[in-house]
Order: C-alpha cells, then sequence, then structure tokens
C-alpha cells in the first residue's frame, strides 16, 4: 500500500482504536488494557466486522483503520468540505454513484449516513492501490483548482472529498462504500448493514 510509510505511527493508534465485534467484550473482562483490543488472526482473516470510534476524527483529518485485510478511510468532512461537492459535481464521472459500490441507505449525494462522517475503501478502482489522502486547497503539485481529496500516486487518478472519481482518469469508478452502521453516535461498526434504511 503506497502510504504505508508515512501513516505507521496513525495505523499503530487505529489498531488500538478498534476491535472485532462480538470478541471484544469477552476477551477484555479477562484481559484488561490494549492487549484485549487486538482482532485474533482467525477473527481478521473472516473478515470479522470492526468498530471504529470516530469522536477521535478531528475535523478535516482522515482516520485509516482495516477490515478484510482493506485500508478504511474515515473522514471528518467540515462544512467547507461538503459544499465544496457540489461545485463539482460537473467534473465527476459517476455523481450519483449509479454505476459504483455503495449501499443503498448511504445518501447518494454526499455518499454516508452522517454527511460530515465519510466511510471508504481505500482501494483504487483502476488496480488497486491505496490513494492519499490530500485534503489541501492549491498543492503545488495538484494545481489550483484541486479542493481536496484523493490522489492515488500509481497512475494519477484523482478522487473528491467523497471518493468520487473526477472524469478522464484512469480509475473508472468511485471509491467504494464499505457496509457499516452507527452503533452509538460516536462508534460506527464497518461490515454490518445500517438497519431500517
Ligand atoms: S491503481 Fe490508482 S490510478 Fe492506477
Amino acid at each position: 500500500m503506497s502510504n504505508d510509510g508515512v501513516n505507521k505511527g496513525r495505523r499503530r493508534f487505529l489498531v488500538a482504536a478498534t476491535s472485532v465485534v462480538g470478541a471484544a467484550g469477552a476477551v477484555g473482562a479477562a484481559v484488561p488494557f490494549v492487549g484485549s483490543w487486538f482482532p485474533s488472526a482467525r477473527a481478521k482473516a473472516a473478515g470479522a466486522p470492526v468498530r471504529v470510534n470516530v469522536s477521535k476524527v478531528e475535523p478535516g483529518q482522515q482516520l485509516v483503520a482495516e477490515w478484510r485485510g482493506k485500508p478504511m478511510f474515515i473522514v471528518h468532512r467540515t462544512p467547507e468540505i461538503l459544499q465544496g461537492l457540489d461545485k463539482l459535481t460537473g467534473d465527476i464521472a459517476d455523481p450519483e454513484s449509479k454505476a459504483s459500490e455503495q449501499p443503498s441507505y448511504v445518501d447518494p449525494k454526499v455518499r454516508s449516513i452522517k454527511p460530515e462522517i465519510l466511510v471508504l475503501e481505500g482501494v483504487c478502482t483502476h488496480l488497486g492501490c491505496a490513494p492519499t489522502f490530500r485534503p489541501e486547497v492549491a498543492p503545488a503539485d495538484l494545481g489550483k483548482d484541486w479542493i481536496g481529496g484523493y490522489f492515488c500516486a500509481c497512475h494519477g487518478s484523482r478522487y473528491d472529498m467523497a471518493g468520487r472519481v473526477y472524469k478522464g482518469q484512469p480509475a473508472p469508478l468511485n471509491l467504494p462504500v464499505p457496509p457499516y452502521k452507527y452503533e452509538t453516535d460516536d462508534v460506527i461498526i464497518i461490515g454490518e448493514d445500517q438497519e431500517n434504511a
């Protein structure tokens, strides 16, 4: 994955902040502290759902969790970021994600259950690299029109802050939105569908 190197510190934190659903309670009672939060190798291989406390993500920042061996990007979008999505619609290949993967219960426009918290699979739809989170506005390497999003360094695909791919990129589709639901206001479970949606 291309951003392993820069995200090592963050990912260590994330391992501590996530847990496999169903395993944490029983194990946690016997083994307090951080060790209780590590999913077992068997649970990981089976793709067990993971809990993530999204209140830890600062506005404008991203946290990377892992589910089924894939990076999961969780972004706390500010009102400015959300407003920026509207401006891009004409530049986006599949603005309503008609061809792209996302659960029916997420808002089709902002691609999330709560507008401010975005959850994406961090796997480029071209050849599977992990795109880099680039929230800055107009950085020198991405140009003056860049208002934040994801850049895949492997072959240059660009996505916006909803994981929607721009037109004319090597990647054909938006970054997938995985199944997830809110367990509480602050905690999501990735790998379980929202009910009654
Ligand atoms: S894998 Fe991302 S652009 Fe090719």
